[in-house]
């Protein structure tokens, strides 16, 4: 009876692991092997088919990479294509000025006449997907180092690329699964000439800003259009104004009619990374270490921009995109840390490995091959941590820092002196440093220096740093302002004309004062200190857990055989799915699936930097106004569902039951940001736009009709 109780007790603790409680990033080819009879009894009318293949078109057709950080969909024959405001946010604050602020009043082009091309910016479509494991890893042997089994590897890759089946236009990438024992080929369409079609003001389409930003219940109306252009042919062309309109293979219906509790839900995108599978002393690396450090940089950070972005209009528009970019993985940090901690991540990862390593000891062929892998992982992550704090200190601090960030464009160009390739490099520079210098202010640069490297001279205290670091900082008496004063004063780094302007004139005349420039000497002393100090180092025990890692994966395979396993997020395309779903957060409260417009003029603060509601969408809901996109003469807003989704799924379309388009994913719920690392179905939620609001704002506030006329809207309620 007891044995029985304790079979009955693991069976529970490895069938909630299985993936089956709507947790997993699946691949689209793999849906009709692993995931078809599952999502059907979840409620799914359509089949795997329906959803990927390569002989007819399916849903797969219509799903975008956008700009490869996030997704985007295809929703009318005329390429218009949805994606988030975030999204699309570098664009809009492209085209911005004092003038034309397309970030305060949001934009719509009248016609294609007035869409606005977006240099750089690509959306790509994926053709087909296949298994090249077997030829990727020929030649592959256990006793390779990791560089020698990557040279192999990347040879394989190579030859693969070669002899791919594939129109001239089309291109190919392969890419490493379950720690690099599996690797698939993706056949891609890439267009790059996608245009800005709309966007709400931001009081719509970042509505609550960073203070409602991962937090459920949410009212941002989060989206923006654009519109990809292909040559006369369809194919893919670079910008031309004689472009036309693109005509997809497929694109989204849209469902008039919402879902409502227990409804099957889909979420179709590009996850950029998760880690489901790392070691518990990974994840408590994570808790206590690695999460806290970078929180407390960014505090700082963000204290210094935020500060002046509330008094000054034009740093506002040059500093809000880094800004919330800083924020965000700042917040889901914090996030992170309270669920793992409340749903005991640690210990569930240790529970699981011991029951790993009873079965292996049970095996003689696993337990040669994997007896003592846990333990080995568990040294290496010790190794890693020392090392790892000085690469969070080194990556939070110099990225946030532009004088560093200018200097570093400098060294490349004079390193390319006297170089063939010099001219292209130099001209690489001006670009970038133009990018640099549009988004500047050296005051608020200054203060960050001050800040940043507060902290990071305190967090290193144990290590010895570069002599020219501590010579600055005594000569500031200690004063980190003082020595930001002093450096600031003494490079030219800082202001634009004697930087972009002298390079722009006499290139090599500036170049050369750039040897002798105190920032830029103290930014090349802090270099040399990390790749002579850690780099090495870090590198080495990367190496051995990339190892390990992968071992570590192959064996929970081998040995968790009734399991399922789903291979971590790494950009490719895959579908998730689940039920929409209420949960409780805390004691006592009950979260529900939907918000709607009354819950935006509850959060309606006049005049506020976040919780402004412009005057014309007021007007509407004073008026109930809400044409044919209402419910229940309510106007819905967001709403949440238990589809497993990270970092890269923002615009990803959330479907139906149907294949319909019910929404538009762009957040997931703060108690449940976890779900990168340890997905628990209790708390972890994704948060929707309802794309009935986007059909609203576009038509009934911005009167952009003519955009929703392209669109096929379906309601099986009539
Ligand atoms: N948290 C979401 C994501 O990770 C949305 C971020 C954009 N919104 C914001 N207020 N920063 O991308
Ligand atoms: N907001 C995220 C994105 O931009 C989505 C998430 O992390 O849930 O992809």
């Amino acid at each position: 009876m007891k044995l029985l109780k304790y079979v009955l007790v693991i069976c529970f603790v490895f069938i909630s692991a299985v993936g089956r409680a709507d947790e997993g990033m699946w691949l689209p080819q793999l849906l009709a092997k692993l995931n078809e009879s599952h999502m059907k009894s979840l409620g799914m009318k359509i089949s795997a088919s329906d959803i990927y293949s390569v002989n007819k078109g399916s849903l797969k057709d219509a799903i975008v990479s956008f700009g490869g950080f996030c997704t985007g969909e295809v929703i009318s024959d005329k390429g218009l294509v949805l994606t988030n405001h975030h999204c699309g946010f570098g664009s809009i604050q492209d085209h911005s000025t004092l003038d034309h602020n397309y970030i305060r009043d949001g934009f719509w082009a009248k016609n294609h006449g007035e869409e606005i091309p977006n240099p750089g910016l690509f959306v790509t479509f994926i053709v087909r997907i296949e298994d090249v494991s077997n030829k990727v890893l020929a030649g592959v042997k256990d006793e390779m180092s990791e560089n020698e089994r990557q040279s192999q590897i990347d040879k394989n890759i190579a030859a693969i690329r070669k002899g791919v089946k594939k129109e001239d236009y089309q291109d190919s990438f392969i890419r490493g699964f379950f720690e690099g024992n599996q690797y698939f080929m993706f056949v891609t369409e890439t267009y790059r000439d996608v245009r800005l079609v709309g966007a709400p003001p931001s009081a719509i389409g970042n509505f609550g800003k960073d203070t409602d930003n991962w937090i459920w219940p949410r009212h941002t109306g989060d989206f923006s259009m654009f519109r990809i252009y292909a040559g006369k042919d369809n194919k893919p062309a670079a910008y031309s104004p004689d472009n036309v309109p693109y005509v997809p293979k497929r694109s989204l219906a849209i469902s008039m009619d919402g879902v409502k509790e227990g409804d099957f839900t889909m979420v179709f995108g590009f996850p950029g990374r998760t880690m489901e599978y790392l070691h518990s002393a990974a994840v408590d690396q994570t808790v206590r270490v690695n999460d806290p450090t970078k929180i407390a940089i960014r505090d700082k950070a963000l204290a210094v921009i935020d500060g002046y972005m509330r008094k000054d209009e034009q740093i506002k528009i040059q500093y809000a995109s880094k800004y919330a970019g800083i924020s965000n993985a700042w917040k889901k940090w914090q996030g992170e840390v309270l669920g793992l901690t409340k749903t005991n991540a640690v210990a569930k990862k240790q529970a699981y490995e011991a029951e790993f390593q009873k079965r292996v000891n049970a095996n003689g062929a696993l337990k040669s091959k994997y007896g003592d892998l846990l333990q080995q992982l568990e040294l290496a992550y010790k190794e890693l941590e020392p090392l790892g704090l000085q690469r969070d200190y080194f990556n939070e601090v110099f990225s946030k820092i532009e004088l560093f960030s200018i200097s570093s464009q400098l060294n490349q160009a004079m390193n390319a002196q006297g170089k063939d390739n010099y001219e292209t490099i130099l001209k690489r520079t001006q670009d970038r440093l133009k990018g640099i210098y549009e988004e500047y202010n050296a005051e608020v640069d200054r203060k960050l220096f001050a800040a940043l490297m507060e902290v990071f001279y305190q967090g290193l205290q144990d290590y010895k740093l570069p002599d020219s670091f501590t010579k600055l900082l005594k000569d500031a008496g200690g004063d980190f302002n003082k020595m930001a004063e002093n450096i600031y004063a003494a490079t030219t780094m800082d202001e634009e004309q004697k930087t972009l302007g002298a390079l722009e004139t006499d290139a090599k005349t500036r170049l050369e004062q750039h040897k002798t420039d105190v920032a830029a000497n103290l930014f090349s002393d802090l270099l040399t200190y990390f790749s002579t100090t850690v780099s090495g180092q870090l590198n080495e025990a990367q190496d051995k857990i990339n190892r390990l890692q992968r071992d570590y994966m192959r064996a929970q395979m081998e040995v968790f055989r009734e399991k399922t396993f789903y291979p971590d997020a790494n950009s490719t395309m895959r579908v998730t799915y689940g039920k929409a779903m209420s949960y409780e957060p805390r004691d006592a409260v009950k979260y529900e699936i939907y918000t709607y417009l009354d819950g935006v003029m509850e959060k309606y603060k006049p005049g506020d930097y976040e919780f402004d509601v412009p005057e014309k969408l007021r007007e509407l809901y004073a008026k109930k106004d809400y044409g044919k996109y209402g419910a229940n003469g309510k106007m819905p807003v967001c709403f949440i569902a238990r589809n497993h989704t990270t970092g890269g799924n923002s615009g990803s379309p959330a479907l139906d039951a149907y294949g319909n388009l019910i929404g538009l994913n762009f957040d997931r719920a703060w108690e449940g940001t976890m779900s990168d690392i340890n997905y628990d179905p209790s708390i972890c939620r994704n948060i929707m736009v309802d794309i009935r609001y986007i059909l609203f704002i576009v038509d009934k506030y911005a009167g952009a009709g003519h955009l929703v006329k392209e669109m096929k809207l379906i309601s099986k309620k009539k």
